[in-house]
């Protein structure tokens, strides 16, 4: 069997052109997902609050035409609702309890890390990705990263929390009410684990989460190589819980 090594990630290759499927990780770092899978997919990736940002997923996306790259793509809820929409698709993310979902859903996945994809230059006609931007440890990395494999004019998507109401500034538990502002986080970009936007029982408690202010998640698609075609809040709240956007390179 031969082994190709790239950067964070080992492909193992029989005689065959390599699949995505049977790409492996040499050494997981920030797997912060492994042993809440399950919870997560039952509370957040298939739950009531997953429906309007997948529809809002799927309507700047478009119907598919070619291949699909979802970045981040953890238990492929979504990924594989994107593949009913005629794309054919790939998800990627780093923890292998979210990918195990993922592939039980049927979805074709690789396991490396957003900010060093396996992927050749230009080799996908879309990339998306959702709820991120509070997750990974870099944001400009991965958006660098999926400029990097868009083709020239591809569209690239992307949903996940609004920066100014969620966060570990805001209150805004189970994105009810009106968000509940608190001095002293709204600058910080350290990643959290404790916070007055916070919730001991709720995902951030477990995971952790990064907060990026308004100004640095915007500027981050810009300084990426992309041009912004749309920027939306969903209405779908009092206050808006999701930012969706979509732009080219
Ligand atoms: C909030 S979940 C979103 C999952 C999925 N996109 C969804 O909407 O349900 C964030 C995902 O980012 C993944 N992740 C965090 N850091 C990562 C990294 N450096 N490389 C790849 N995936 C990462 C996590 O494992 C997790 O599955």
């Amino acid at each position: 069997m031969t082994r190709i090594r790239f950067s964070g990630c080992v492909l193992s290759l029989d005689d065959e052109a390599p699949r995505y499927a049977e790409a492996s990780i040499s050494r997981v770092s920030g797997a912060r997902y492994d042993g809440v899978a399950d919870w997560y997919d039952r509370e957040f990736a298939t739950g009531e609050l997953a429906a309007a940002p997948r529809e809002t997923a799927v309507r700047l996306l478009g119907e598919g035409a070619g291949k699909l790259l979802d970045v981040g793509c953890g238990t492929g809820a979504h990924t594989a609702a994107f593949g009913e929409h005629g794309w054919d698709v790939v998800g990627v993310d780093i923890s292998e309890d979210q990918l195990r979902l993922a592939r039980e859903r049927g979805v074709e996945v690789v396991q490396a890390d957003v900010a060093a994809l396996p992927f050749d230059d230009a080799s996908f006609d879309a990339v998306i990705s959702m709820w991120t931007h509070t997750d990974v440890d870099d944001f400009s990395a991965l958006l660098r990263e999926a400029a990097r494999v868009l083709r020239a004019d591809g569209p690239f998507v992307y949903v996940g929390a609004h920066p100014c109401f969620v966060g570990p500034h805001s209150g805004f538990i189970s994105a009810e009410g009106v968000p509940e502002l608190h001095p002293g986080y709204y600058w910080r970009t350290e990643r959290h684990t404790e916070a007055p936007g916070i919730s001991p029982q709720g995902l951030r408690a477990k995971v952790g989460a990064t907060h990026l202010p308004l100004g640095h998640f915007l500027q981050a698609f810009p300084d990426a190589g992309f041009r912004l075609e749309r920027f939306e809040e969903l209405k779908n709240r009092e206050y808006p819980y999701t930012v969706a956007l979509r732009c080219r390179r």
